[in-house]
């Protein structure tokens, strides 16, 4: 099976040399925990690597999202031959779902990426009911299962479950699953980053939480340390 580096040294280690080529990976965490980090840097190792990468973003449009990364030291800028960000509006896709789905399997198509980066589900997961988060999210699967790219998907994790996804669904759709969380012993404390795959189909992989850490230079996995 081939694995694809997600750009962060001690994360590929924990899976024991990266992500296995045409998985969808769900990332879920809460607010500040670096999903969107733990993106930029997959789809940034893809650029260097001269691919075709697409950002889906239902946050920030793609000038933040170029800021972002040229905070983390990413060259993005040099790159844009290869990468396309396309921004929606949720509610706008919820009022249009069916033509929605085929504008975005035409994106898919015309560009055939081999990264996908879509940051944060959530946003549009709110808008849905239990069933047509499903039916949306599975389509969205198959879409990207077609033309066999690798896809990191972020999403809040829900409020008394850290573990799961806010609505419970994109673990369904998912290959893969990575938390990120954090955690104070005390209140005043600085808080701690950890994360931890859940789930990896098919491959071995780490199980124990790693601490990690987000500076100017995004996320550094501290693979040799366990929590305490
Ligand atoms: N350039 C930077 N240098 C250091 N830390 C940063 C930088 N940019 C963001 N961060 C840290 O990363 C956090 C946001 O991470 P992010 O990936 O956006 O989280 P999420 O997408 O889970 O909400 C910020 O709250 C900040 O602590
Ligand atoms: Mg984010």
């Amino acid at each position: 099976m081939k694995k694809i580096s997600t750009g962060i040294k001690g994360l590929d280690w924990m899976l024991g040399g990266g992500i296995p080529q045409g998985y969808l990976v769900s990332v879920i965490g809460s607010c500040g925990t670096g999903k969107t980090t733990l993106g930029l840097h997959f789809i940034y190792e893809g650029l260097k690597n001269g691919e075709k990468c697409l950002i889906i973003s239902f946050d920030e449009d793609e000038k933040g999202i170029l800021e972002t990364a040229e905070g983390y030291g990413m060259d993005f800028a040099s790159h844009s031959d290869n990468l396309v960000v396309v921004r929606l509006d949720a509610e706008e896709v919820k009022r249009k779902v069916e033509g929605f789905e085929d504008h975005l399997k035409r994106i898919f198509e015309s560009l055939r990426p081999s990264r996908v980066l879509i940051d944060p589900l959530t946003i549009l997961e709110t808008l849905f009911d239990e069933a047509g988060r499903y039916s949306f999210l599975s389509k969205m699967r198959s879409i990207i299962k077609e033309i066999g790219a690798t896809a990191i998907i972020t999403g809040e994790s829900s409020m008394d479950k850290p573990s799961s996804s806010k609505f419970g669904i994109m673990e369904y759709v998912s290959d893969g699953m990575i938390v990120l969380k954090t955690y104070r012993e005390n209140e005043l404390d600085e808080a701690i980053l950890s994360i931890e795959i859940i789930k990896m189909r098919r491959i071995p992989h780490q199980r124990k939480p790693r601490p990690f850490t987000i500076s100017s230079n995004g996320i550094e996995v501290f693979e040799e340390s366990e929590l305490m």
